[in-house]
């Protein structure tokens, strides 16, 4: 049984369900709403993004845990690499320059780390606190190509602004 999204003649471009960023803003916002723990946060956002979008195949956060480094922290999906230095994947590419990566095509990009061979496409937001210093980024992983857009990386840097650096 092949995935369900994948037609005869290519990908489904609206396949499955689709998110609805304002409908998820709001959900999110009433479920951390005085909450400051960032565990408690990742896992919530991690959570509900993940069901919210068929796109998404791995929803997760990777934490800044000393200079240079990241260590994985909530997630959704299959397991995740452990550690990433900023050197290397597209994790550490957002990590390392502070952009949004949108990758349409991860076998394009050069140093991409294959959690699941699954993955197609990709996007990396970096996550801030109030006072902007970068705390983790964001990964969000789909096995369709050329997921994501920019209203994508507009969208999830707006719910990620309102969550961690209220
Ligand atoms: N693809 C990411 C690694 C994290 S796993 O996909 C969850 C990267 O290249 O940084």
């Amino acid at each position: 049984m092949g995935d369900p999204r994948v037609t005869e003649v290519g990908y489904a471009s609206d396949a499955g369900r689709r998110i609805d960023y304002r409908e998820i803003n709001a959900a999110i916002q009433s479920l951390t709403e005085g909450e400051d723990d960032s565990v408690a946060l990742m896992a919530t956002v991690a959570s509900e993004l993940h069901h919210a979008d068929d796109r998404f195949d791995w929803t997760g956060f990777y934490r800044v845990v000393s200079p240079g480094l990241l260590k994985i922290g909530p997630y959704q999906g299959g397991h995740g690499c452990l550690v990433i230095p900023f050197e290397r994947g597209v994790c550490g590419a957002c990590a390392r320059t502070g952009e949004v990566q949108i990758v349409p095509d991860v076998d394009a990009f050069p140093g991409h780390i294959a959690c699941a061979s699954s993955t197609r496409s990709e996007i990396v937001l970096p996550v801030r606190d109030r006072e902007g210093a970068l705390i983790a980024v964001l990964d969000v992983d789909s096995d369709l190509p050329d997921a994501f857009d920019e209203t994508d990386a507009v969208e999830l840097a707006r719910i990620l602004d309102a969550v961690f650096a209220r």
